[in-house]
């Protein structure tokens, strides 16, 4: 609780009305701890895709992409890029990806991670192109409970270890969906289209309804000093 009234106190911006134009997130990780927090109930998850587009300024210390978490405790999906070079994902605490990535401070990557759990399927795409899948079976029929808190820029749930890890740099483009195991041309929509046409629709590329967050219009607050900056409509040079 103690922790949770710090993080309101340094909430210095709400991006409640974001520009209507192109926008990205700059994070320094310097004074307090910086992220942005989705205003959003996930329902329950049997698979998910989300993009980013991510730079860093400094690798020194891990990146978190998404951390999906309950009670700052519980951690459901946790995503990052580790500086050892890899790129992990954790689903209910199961570890599911750890893939090596060549991530360069100073350039833009775009990344997306799928899972499901017909098969424990997961894929890697850097760039648009598949970098790495496999399979972990273990989390067959496994859900994702709803409801949890979204962030991206830290790890929500690792706040008594300070201020060591977050996001170093610039995010452009989270965004989320869900097949419901069925629809599976929406992973692969956003995959190609996160990549290849990153600025359309504000930079939530494909119809908003089958997004559960998209960057363009979820309601996010940016917290501890992160800064709304207006991006170029240009993949990988924002
Ligand atoms: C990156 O961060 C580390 C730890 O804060 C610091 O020691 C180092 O000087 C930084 N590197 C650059 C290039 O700023």
């Amino acid at each position: 609780m103690a922790r949770l009234v710090t993080l309101t106190a340094v909430l210095l911006v709400v991006a409640a009305e974001k520009k209507s134009g192109l926008y990205k997130v700059a994070l320094t990780q310097i004074g307090y701890i910086q992220f942005l927090k989705y205003d959003v109930q996930l329902p329950d998850l049997q698979d998910f895709t989300f993009c980013i587009w991510v730079k860093s300024n400094n690798f020194t210390y891990p990146h978190p992409l998404f951390s999906y978490s309950r009670h700052e405790t519980q951690r459901l999906v946790r995503s990052w890029l580790d500086p050892k070079g890899f790129v992990m994902l954790e689903v209910l605490e199961n570890n599911v990806m750890s893939v090596p990535i060549d991530f360069v401070p100073g350039f833009w990557y775009n990344i997306c991670q799928t899972w499901n759990n017909i098969v424990g399927q997961w894929l890697l795409h850097i760039n648009g192109r598949l970098a790495a899948a496999g399979h972990n079976w273990k989390l067959r029929g496994a859900i994702i409970p709803r409801g949890g808190d979204v962030v991206v820029g830290q790890e929500y749930t690792d706040f008594d270890k300070g201020l060591d890890d977050g996001i170093e740099g610039e995010v452009f483009g989270f965004n989320l969906v869900s097949s419901f195991n069925k629809l599976h041309w929406l992973n692969e929509e956003l995959v190609q289209n996160s990549f290849y046409q990153c600025a359309a629709r504000r930079g939530s590329p494909m119809n908003n309804k089958h997004l559960l967050i998209a960057w363009a219009s979820t309601p996010v607050r940016v917290f501890g000093g992160a800064v709304i900056k207006s991006a170029n409509p240009t993949c990988g040079d924002f």
